[in-house]
């Protein structure tokens, strides 16, 4: 598929037919894909956790849910997606990265840090498998793991606590799904968003 309809094409799907795989080919297209992402300093501090087999993906579900009770609608079309990947970040590999002689950062202060790096390159990574998933023929859905439920999250599939989850992408082959009501807001412009050559202030702007 053309590059341009890739990022036309990619949406966040909610809805999945729970009776097709994905293709363990296309499983390793994403990840292939999702650590040919750019990182700060090239630490690649990030970590995957790849869920195919219902019974870990039932796991998923009940760490990570807030709701007791039958599960609404998003859930729902959710539970049906037969692969939920999960993508980490890892703090302390940017400050051990970082503390090595051609950074020099070795006091590790965090204040140095533009923004956090190791959660923005988890979200290129997650960014690069939305648009792989696309590529696929999938869908696919970005999406938090309440703080509230992050240390069971954790406890549930062994993952070390130095590990952050960045977001959750569910992926499967689409089925139809209700538009989400943030959609609603319209996409802003570039006409809103750029500026050139000086911050010129646009409405909605503060
Ligand atoms: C950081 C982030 C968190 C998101 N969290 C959720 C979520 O918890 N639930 C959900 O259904 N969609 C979630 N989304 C998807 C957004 O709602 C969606 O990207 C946005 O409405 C634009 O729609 P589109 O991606 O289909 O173009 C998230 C997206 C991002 C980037």
């Amino acid at each position: 598929m053309e590059f341009a309809e890739v990022v036309r094409r990619r949406r966040m799907v909610r809805n999945y037919d729970p009776d097709r795989p994905v293709p363990p080919a296309a499983v390793e297209r994403l990840l292939e894909h999702a650590i040919r992402a750019p990182s700060a300093g090239f630490s690649q501090g990030w970590g995957f956790l790849v869920l195919s087999e219902p019974a870990d993906r039932d796991r998923f579900w009940r760490a990570t849910s807030t709701d007791e009770g039958p599960p609404d609608r998003w859930l729902a079309g959710m539970q049906r997606a037969p692969l939920i990947i999960v993508a980490h970040s890892h703090k302390d590999a940017y400050l051990d990265r970082y503390a090595e002689p051609d950074k020099g950062w070795t006091d590790r202060d965090e204040a140095r840090w533009p923004v956090p790096y190791w959660d923005i390159d988890a979200g290129m990574a997650a960014l690069l498998m939305l648009l792989t998933v696309v590529d696929e023929g999938l869908g696919a859905c970005f999406f938090g793991v309440p703080p509230a439920r992050t240390a069971a999250y954790l406890s549930a599939f062994g993952v070390p606590a130095a590990y952050s989850p960045v977001g959750a992408i569910t992926v499967g082959y689409p089925a139809p799904d209700q538009r989400s009501p943030s959609l609603k807001r319209g996409r802003r412009g570039t006409d809103q968003v750029v500026h050139h050559g000086r911050w010129v202030p646009v409405a909605r702007d503060s």
